[in-house]
């Protein structure tokens, strides 16, 4: 492949969501605890649910801060600083939304929620990048949006042999 077209369709789109990756896995590793919602129950459900923490919270938004912040020190990069703070935000806010959602379907903490628990923190990630500029190209999202079903299987194959997490999804 002609390596412009290697930065375009792959090195570039992985670095732009690196920030979004990271924010998704760190509650993994850092998070448990207080739960974000303090058990408050909606219409006699959890709102959010346990597995959601406030630790959680706080490590996704510091990862998005500091791995764009690193990211931001490469010559020409400096919007990384920006684009990473963003995209803990909008990770964030996507993986609460759904759990949000599955608490309203009355599924347990930690049930599979297939395409949502996938992608929905990567789709806000994106939404909220997209006034800052510098999205990758389409063909560059698409990539993305493939390359994340692989790794979301393979990452969370690992964390549960390794008993980081409880379940394989
Ligand atoms: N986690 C956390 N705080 C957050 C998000 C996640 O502590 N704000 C931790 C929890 O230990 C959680 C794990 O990361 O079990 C995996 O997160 P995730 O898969 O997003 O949550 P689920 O356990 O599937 O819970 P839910 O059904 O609410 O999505
Ligand atoms: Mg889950």
């Amino acid at each position: 492949m002609d390596s412009n077209l290697l930065y375009m369709l792959i090195l570039y789109p992985i670095f732009f969501i690196f920030p979004a990756y990271c924010a998704n896995g760190a509650p993994v590793v850092f998070g448990g605890g207080k739960p974000l919602d303090f058990g408050v129950k909606f219409r006699g459900k959890p709102l959010l649910g346990k597995h959601k923490t406030i630790k959680g919270l706080i490590s996704g938004l510091s990862s998005g801060i500091i791995i764009g912040f690193a990211q931001s020190l490469v010559p020409g990069y400096s919007f990384m600083l920006v684009i990473g703070a963003v995209q803990g935000i909008g990770a964030m806010a996507g993986d609460l939304v759904g759990s949000f959602i599955k608490r309203r379907q009355g599924m347990k903490e930690g049930s599979k929620a297939g395409l949502m628990d996938q992608y929905l923190f990567l789709v806000f990630a994106f939404l909220f990048s997209i006034p800052f500029g510098n999205l990758p190209s389409t063909y560059g999202i698409i990539v993305i949006f493939l390359l994340t079903g692989i790794l979301h299987k393979l990452t969370n194959t690992i964390a549960h042999r390794w008993r980081i997490k409880d379940v394989p999804w």
